[in-house]
């Protein structure tokens, strides 16, 4: 197949402000059942996972589907790639028979290098540093319940994961405010921080009162993300009084809603009678999941104008 130009997705700022926006207006359209065309008709969708999953599995396939691709679940317990081929000499093969390709991994740089080597978009599912295909549905989830991002407080509780990077790089993208309580020792990235603190109003504290102080929004997820496992006790103790619960939502805005990317754990970082209460959107912000890589794929794989 001949090289042709191609964008990926691997983290939220790959797309500039005005592009972000598109895609949730686009997003949106999806959602409401307004876009109905199936612009990856013929196409193929790899979606390689070397972690588990629930929702991004499902929801890029049923996506996939729906735009007129034919999605392809990759355990790497399967593909050759579980048994030492490459990244590199997968991310080639597979460019030959798939328009694009989604990947779930431990290091971000796999990530990198799939994208490097693969003459086709590649999607970031979740890597130990981001997730903005999440960070992407939980945006056009407040867009939703409070009409816009602009001049919100978006708190995070809990771990500097994933999750909190991919928040972090939103801020610094679309302007919103963000105060992140995270224990000592379980900071963010370092230099996502910093690219952010330059421009935008990011900052990170030591006590989830003060973050959740006037926010709008109250973000929280696990203790222990996917290949932490063996350290959950020490999390469990190092998160003690990190547990968003109905007094710490009574702290921020009336309005205030609680979101979780899932799966969640009641008892641990989420009280039952915030995840299961009336602050609680997690299931919107899930099927959210489906109408933001519609619009991602769209964009990426079928060349939908998002600006
Ligand atoms: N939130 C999220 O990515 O869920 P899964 O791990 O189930 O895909
Ligand atoms: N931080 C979590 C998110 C799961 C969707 C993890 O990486 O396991």
């Amino acid at each position: 197949m001949a090289e042709r130009v191609h964008r990926d997705f691997l983290t939220i700022p790959d797309f500039s402000r005005r592009e972000l926006d598109g895609l949730l207006t686009l997003a949106e359209q999806m959602r409401t059942g307004a876009y109905v065309a199936r612009p990856l008709a013929g196409q193929g969708l790899a979606m390689i996972f070397v972690k588990s999953s629930t929702r991004t599995r499902v929801s890029f396939e049923v996506g996939a589907v729906q735009l007129g691709a034919h999605p392809m679940f990759l355990s790497s317990r399967d593909v050759q790639l579980g048994r030492g081929e490459t990244i590199a000499d997968t991310a080639r093969v597979l460019a030959r028979y798939c328009q694009g390709i989604m990947i779930r991994t431990f290091a971000h740089s796999d990530c990198e290098e799939l994208a490097l080597h693969a003459d086709v978009p590649v999607i970031n599912g979740l890597t130990d540093r981001h997730h903005p295909c999440q960070i992407l549905a939980d945006v056009l989830t407040v867009v939703q319940q409070l009409g816009t991002y602009e001049g919100k407080v978006i708190a995070w509780i809990g771990d500097g994961n994933n999750m909190a990077n991919s928040w972090i790089d939103a801020a610094w993208r679309l302007g919103f405010s963000l105060r992140l309580a995270c224990p000592e020792g379980y900071d963010p990235d370092p230099a996502v921080l910093a690219r952010a603190q330059a421009t935008a109003d990011v900052r990170l504290v030591r006590d989830p009162a003060e973050a959740v102080e006037g926010a709008h929004v109250v973000n929280t997820d696990v203790w222990a993300s996917m290949g932490q496992e063996q350290e959950q006790a020490d999390r469990v103790r190092a998160f003690a009084g990190f547990q968003v619960d109905a007094p710490l939502m009574r702290r921020a805005t009336r309005e205030a809603i609680f979101l979780h990317c899932l799966p969640a754990h009641r008892g641990e970082e989420v009280a039952s009678e915030v995840i299961d209460g009336p602050w609680s959107r997690v299931w919107d912000e899930a099927e959210n999941r489906l109408h933001v890589q519609k619009a991602v794929l769209a964009a990426l794989m079928g060349g939908v104008p998002i600006t």
